[in-house]
């Protein structure tokens, strides 16, 4: 009896304090304002969040107090309505690693005028359903590079004003990137150099809102002619960015001028034509319709002002699902202005490409060869006159050997080409010629500053096939050689 009631009398104490609890639970907490699921409890200096958050709040505004830390017991309970969370102007400098494990629906997070200082591995990787991640005017200096993974609903993350050093390439390249990505903001950091050609490589709609400006960048001219073809795009983030891009000169890191003023002002950079494109006689090209917006209807029109839809076309033209359009078996009519019209209901965009069909195949024709032998004759006189600064310098008997060793150790390593059936002086010769051949190939390349792969092909051809060489061909180089202290 005594027993019983004594059971009672806790079960009446719990259910009073359950009920207090849920009570507690629904209820305001007295610093915060709710309105329905809204709840406030901005600018009342607290210092710790209260611990009655209403479990039905979908967006919870906590932003000017002075709340150093968050962790995963800020809440006691589970906020699954929780959609959107204000916490910026708090003094925040320390996010657990389980911080958000009690409100995983969470899409908008506000983070941003904090004193964050590094986003460690794996920081936000409860968040599968954030789509919007500010950041910005904190003291970040240190990004892991999985910091953001698992977040793969991200479409928005905002770093500006920080103290970012590294460009965060990872965020970016499509192995890592979230798929949904496509606005990152970096401007107003420590950021000196980019990785230009993983940036050129991006699709338009993330180059459109990738904001670099108002970083330490060092001028040179593959910045510059990024972001001039970037502004000849009318991309937002270089147009409407533009004086704010500032580069410091090599030599002079005080001088901070406007990227946009470096040409003619500092450096001469030439600037290639982006709607210019160049194809050979049978060749299958496509040509991409980059757009500013994702998901676009694409229509392309040929230069005989014929259109043709996405998934549709013949054999020689045709627009592949994507929106690239497919060339195949160009012929020199081809040539032509091709537009991309792109259509989308709040934005249309059109993309003009001026096609040059050469009316010959890409291997090089007889004019380039030429052009190709006369540098070819320019090394092998090079390589001559450095032979004979050797040879007639003073020199002990080890050096002439090393010299002959040497040789013989090219004719051994090209010797891929002898035909057994030569007779022995044809085989020398040719032999001579490879050694010949060997370096004036790679000087072709370094001279002339531009690797001409067509031409380089070519030699290799001719080099397997001595025996088919034109006449004037072996001419030129047999008069080169005769001079030649390499002829054994
Ligand atoms: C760039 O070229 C222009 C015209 O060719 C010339 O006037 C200018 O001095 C050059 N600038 C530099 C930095 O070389
Ligand atoms: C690039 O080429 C197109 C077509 O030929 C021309 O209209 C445009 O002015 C050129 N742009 C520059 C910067 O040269
Ligand atoms: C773009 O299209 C794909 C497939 O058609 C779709 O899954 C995606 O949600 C669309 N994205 C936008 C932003 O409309
Ligand atoms: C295609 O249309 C443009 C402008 O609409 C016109 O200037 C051009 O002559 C047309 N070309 C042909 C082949 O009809
Ligand atoms: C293919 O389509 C293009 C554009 O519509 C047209 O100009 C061309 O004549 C067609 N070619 C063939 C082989 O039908
Ligand atoms: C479109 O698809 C083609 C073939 O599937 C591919 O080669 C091309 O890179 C794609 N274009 C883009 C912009 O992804
Ligand atoms: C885009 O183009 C379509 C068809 O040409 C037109 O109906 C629509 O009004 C245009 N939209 C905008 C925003 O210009
Ligand atoms: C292309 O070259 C061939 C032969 O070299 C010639 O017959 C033809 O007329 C040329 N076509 C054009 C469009 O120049």
């Amino acid at each position: 009896m005594w027993k019983s009631s004594a059971l009672g009398f806790r079960l009446t104490i719990l259910a009073l304090f359950g009920c207090w609890a849920n009570v507690a639970a629904l209820t305001c907490h007295p610093d915060c304002i709710c309105a329905s699921n809204i709840v406030s409890c901005s600018k009342k200096e607290l210092v710790a969040i209260p611990n009655s958050i209403p479990e039905y709040t979908a967006i919870l505004d906590l932003s000017y107090n002075s709340l150093s830390r968050l962790r995963a017991e800020w809440t006691s309970v589970h906020l699954n309505k929780l959609h959107t969370l204000f916490f910026s102007h708090n003094g925040l400098i320390f996010i657990s690693e389980e911080a958000f494990s009690r409100v995983l629906h969470l899409r908008y997070l506000d983070l941003s005028s904090n004193k964050l200082r590094t986003l460690e591995e794996l920081h936000f990787h409860e968040l599968e359903e954030l789509e919007v991640l500010l950041l910005y005017n904190n003291q970040i200096s240190q990004i892991d590079k999985t910091a953001f993974e698992g977040t793969s609903k991200l479409q928005k993350l905002y770093l500006s004003q920080n103290q970012i050093s590294r460009f965060p390439l990872e965020l970016v390249v499509k192995k890592t990137r979230s798929p949904e990505l496509e606005l990152l903001d970096v401007s107003g950091n420590k950021i000196k150099s980019l990785p230009i050609a993983e940036l050129n490589s991006l699709p338009a709609f993330l180059k459109n809102s990738l904001y670099l400006h108002d970083n330490p960048l060092l001028c040179d001219c593959p910045l510059y002619l990024l972001l001039t073809q970037w502004h000849a795009r009318q991309l937002n983030s270089a147009v409407d960015f533009r004086d704010e891009f500032q580069c410091v000169l090599p030599l002079n890191h005080k001088l901070s001028i406007r990227l946009f003023n470096l040409q003619s002002d500092y450096m001469n950079c030439s600037v290639p034509n982006d709607s210019e494109l160049e194809a050979f006689l049978e060749d299958t090209l496509t040509i991409h319709c980059d757009t500013k917006l994702r998901n676009m209807t694409k229509v392309w029109m040929t230069p005989s002002n014929e259109t043709i839809q996405a998934g549709q076309g013949n054999q020689s033209a045709q627009v592949l699902p994507n929106g690239s359009l497919q060339l195949r078996e160009l012929r020199p009519e081809d040539s032509g202005t091709y537009t991309c019209f792109a259509i989308s209901s709040h934005f249309n965009e059109t993309i003009s490409v001026q096609l040059k069909v050469h009316n010959s195949s890409a291997i090089v024709g007889y004019e380039g060869l030429n052009t190709a032998y006369t540098t070819l004759v320019g090394c092998v006189a090079s390589v001559v006159l450095v032979l004979i600064y050797l040879y007639l310098t003073p020199c002990h008997c080890w050096c002439r050997k090393k010299a002959e060793t040497q040789q013989e150790e090219s004719i051994h390593s090209s010797s891929l080409s002898t035909t057994p059936t030569h007779q022995a002086e044809a085989e020398k010769e040719a032999l001579d010629m490879r050694v010949a051949f060997i370096d004036p190939a790679r000087c072709g390349l370094g001279q002339n500053g531009k690797v001409q792969p067509n031409a380089v092909e070519q030699f290799e051809d001719k080099r397997l096939s001595a025996t088919s060489r034109k006449k004037s061909d072996s001419e030129s180089f047999s008069t080169v050689l005769l001079d030649s202290p390499v002829v054994v």
